[in-house]
């Protein structure tokens, strides 16, 4: 470690290629730094989802790059039949998690850009900032996946960084001290590509860097997964921040926000063109939305 706190090396962060496959080495690092957030935030994901989503067990639920399972394993453990998809070799340690705490997911490897499930579901969720990783055209082009993979009355759940927070309290250097070791994010904000971009680099107390990794993604606020999720013919249903069960926007204080989705079953979505315009019946019908509800 230097006099300032960064690990040796970190200067070179931003010189790795933006939408680089960053996740092939997230296995690793997720495993030693980030191990003593999951459980915990598992659980509230957990409790969160049974507040807002009506989820009798054993529903179907599909979990997207789920990392180590820290969501998929409380709700196998609540009855669900659970399905996890993540690319990165992390999945064996979701693998170990599951059978210690006897819990019956059922983890596939794959690209989730390329994966086809053989089954419709309950719930699908990308939780804990796994979507806008791909360019704009394909992370639309998930959102329709996903819809496909819905049964008629499922529901999709995003769970991601409130931007503005974001940009206000992480962009900059980030210094913090994890059971693995001192982790230190670098963190920049691309306007005009509406990314930020993180080179995250774990040291230990001599400042040894034992695994860097740098990341990207596509910052979309929820007025624009609002619009996304429309041209996927995914249907905004609610809209919480900060895992609050009560509907409404993201609170200038709150990190995160949750959209709701379910399937528009109004236009012909999934098609490269998304759905067909609402009818004018339809538009008189709609329930009004109430406070931050979606339109
Ligand atoms: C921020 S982590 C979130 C993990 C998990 N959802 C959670 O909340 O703990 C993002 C995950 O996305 C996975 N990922 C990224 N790109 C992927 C892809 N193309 N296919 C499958 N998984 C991917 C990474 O391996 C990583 O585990």
């Amino acid at each position: 470690m230097t006099g300032t706190g960064r690990p040796r090396g970190a200067a070179r962060a931003f010189r790795r290629v933006p939408g680089s496959e960053w996740w092939r080495t997230e296995g690793s690092f997720f495993l030693l730094s980030e191990a003593h957030r999951s459980k915990l935030e598992g659980e509230r994901a957990r409790a969160f989802l049974e507040r807002v989503v009506a989820l009798p067990p054993p529903a179907r639920v599909l979990d997207l790059a789920c990392g180590w399972g820290r969501v998929a394993i409380p709700l196998a453990q609540r009855g669900h039949r659970v399905v996890a998809v993540d690319i990165s070799p992390v999945l064996h340690l979701g693998r170990q998690l599951a059978r210690a705490e006897a819990a019956p997911v059922d983890f596939v490897r794959a690209d989730l850009r390329r994966w086809e499930p053989c089954a419709q579901f309950d719930l699908v969720l990308l939780w804990g900032m796994s979507f806008g990783y791909f360019r704009e055209e394909e992370n639309l082009r998930l959102l329709r996946r996903i819809r496909s993979w819905l049964k008629p009355q499922g529901v999709a759940v995003l769970d991601l960084h409130h931007p503005p927070w974001y940009r206000r309290h992480y962009v900059g250097e980030q210094v913090e001290l994890t059971p693995g070791g001192v982790l230190h994010d670098e963190v920049r904000w691309d306007a005009p590509g509406r990314r930020m971009q993180v080179m995250s680099t774990l040291a230990d107390g001599e400042g040894r860097v034992r695994a860097r990794q740098f990341h990207d993604f596509r910052e979309y606020s929820f007025e624009e997964i609002r619009r996304l999720a429309r041209r996927a013919g995914l249907r905004p249903r609610s809209l919480h921040g900060g895992l609050r069960p009560e509907e409404g926007p993201p609170r200038p204080d709150e990190s995160s926000f949750q959209w709701v989705l379910e399937r528009d079953r109004t236009g012909t979505a999934g098609g490269p063109q998304g759905v067909l315009p609402t009818s004018k019946r339809n538009r008189r019908n709609r329930r009004r939305p109430s406070r931050g509800s979606p339109r």
